[in-house]
């Protein structure tokens, strides 16, 4: 019979990869809930209309890349390609938003984008995001940067930069586009690039085509238009990102592929990944909430990439830490049950323990135990059970101590070095 495949360009996790994954998926969540982040659960699939007003007509992502569909009762809906559009469809229709301000939510999923699929750009892939709203001060813009910063730092990454850049307020944004539209009508463009530069010129910058590239090298800049308040904003983030020791750039031609961004904006790039470098981007958006039926309230977040975090991890040679996977792998010797029940005594205190089942003998048993990856091994025989001592064989050293099962699960818990992190 023929076999099945995954649809293409999609991205998928088993082990032992899927436990890196799940190593830096937990790793920026948690960097979000030490900042007082809270889950927000969301649907994979929203209306269509959402995203279309949301992330803007212009865009990519809402031309070309949704995938939309029609339900049972002839409603449009579309699998949700970011998250911002539908936290913020949450927070208008559960009134988040007329309680304590800001709401600091963070999500975590899969989100959908009908590109061409390459190494690191897949069809379904996972963020972590964080947005919060409601209040707008450049201490929340430099928080929101931190939050992503500190996950990086925390996983190991170095070799990446963070890009900011500002887009301004409403009047900044008005003066820019009267100026880049002059200079757009300057230069000769095919039809559809000039409809698209009709529904948002700013994509201009967008365009991956040489000959567009070249024919806005010359065009002006919108950091030159910043207005005075906007300037202060973005000065203000400056100084809090040197205050709080973040390296970054200014990118003036940053352009974000959604069309929903003011003020600052910013994108983290990591320099070993090909073509695809972006690990995580996100910014300001002061008029979304307005724009989806909501009230007047600010907004920042970011969408973080965590396939091509992974792929980062891998290119800079970053391991797993040691305690992340298995602490202990049990080798019983025609004493399985015991062996059973000593793992779930240890289990029920947190440490990470697998053994062998079935009729596998000695040698079959120690390869699974090798395979296991865990930090420790132990034959359990009926030796063993009648003297009540076992020897614990450190695997990446090879060593063995002896160790009585009553000490055991104290023995293991003080030797794990990083024990309470991953229980
Ligand atoms: P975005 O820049 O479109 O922003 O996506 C954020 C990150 O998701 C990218 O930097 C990249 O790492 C990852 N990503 C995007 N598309 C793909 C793909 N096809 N394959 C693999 N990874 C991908 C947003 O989505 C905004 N909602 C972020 C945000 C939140 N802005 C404000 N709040």
């Amino acid at each position: 019979m023929a076999r099945f495949q995954a649809p293409k360009g999609v991205s998928e996790y088993f082990p032992d990869r899927s436990t890196y994954f799940d190593y830096v998926r937990s790793t920026i969540i948690e960097s979000a809930r030490v900042a007082g982040y809270q889950l927000m659960e969301l649907p994979a699939f929203e209306d269509t209309e959402l995203f279309s007003r949301g992330v803007g007509e212009s865009t990519d992502v809402v031309r070309k890349e949704m995938y939309t569909f029609e339900d049972r009762g002839g409603r449009s809906l579309t699998l949700r390609p970011e998250g911002t559009a539908g936290v913020m469809r949450a927070v208008i229709e559960h009134n988040l938003d007329r309680g304590q301000l800001p709401v600091k939510v963070y999500y975590s999923g899969a989100f959908f984008r009908a590109e061409r699929p390459q190494a690191g750009r897949y069809r379904q892939f996972y963020q972590v995001g964080i947005e919060a709203i409601g209040v707008a001060d450049p201490r929340i813009d430099v928080e929101v940067i931190a939050v992503a910063d500190r996950a990086f730092k925390e996983l190991g990454l170095s070799k990446y930069q963070l890009e900011i850049t500002s887009l301004g307020d409403v009047l900044t944004r008005q003066n820019y586009l009267k100026e880049l539209r002059a200079y757009i009508a300057t230069i000769s463009l095919d039809d559809e690039t000039a409809a698209r530069a009709e529904l948002n010129p700013l994509r201009l910058f967008d365009d991956k085509r040489a000959e567009v590239k070249s024919l806005m090298s010359d065009a002006p800049v919108l950091m030159d238009f910043l207005t005075e308040e906007s300037a202060k904003d973005f000065a203000k983030v400056q100084e809090l990102l040197r205050l709080l020791g973040i390296d970054f750039v200014i990118n003036p031609r940053m352009v974000r592929g959604l069309d929903y961004y003011t003020g600052t904006a910013f994108e983290f790039v990591h320099s070993e990944l090909g073509a695809q470098t972006g690990i995580g981007g996100g910014g300001r958006y002061d008029g979304l909430m307005a724009q989806l039926g909501g009230q007047e309230l600010s907004g920042i977040g970011f969408g973080l990439g965590v396939d091509r975090i992974l792929l980062a991890c891998e290119a800079e040679g970053i391991a797993l830490p040691e305690g992340y996977g298995l602490d202990l792998f049990i080798v019983p010797l025609g004493t399985g049950d015991a062996a059973l029940t000593i793992a779930e005594e240890l289990r029920g205190r947190g440490i990470h323990v697998d053994l062998a089942f079935g009729d596998k003998a000695l040698k079959g048993a120690m390869k699974s135990a090798d395979r296991s990856g865990a930090t420790y091994s132990m034959v359990l025989g009926a030796d063993e059970l009648e003297s009540g001592v076992v020897a614990l064989k450190e695997m990446k050293t090879g060593e063995s101590s002896s160790v009585t099962l009553s000490a055991l699960a104290h023995e293991l818990i003080e030797r794990i070095s990083n024990f309470g992190e991953h229980s």
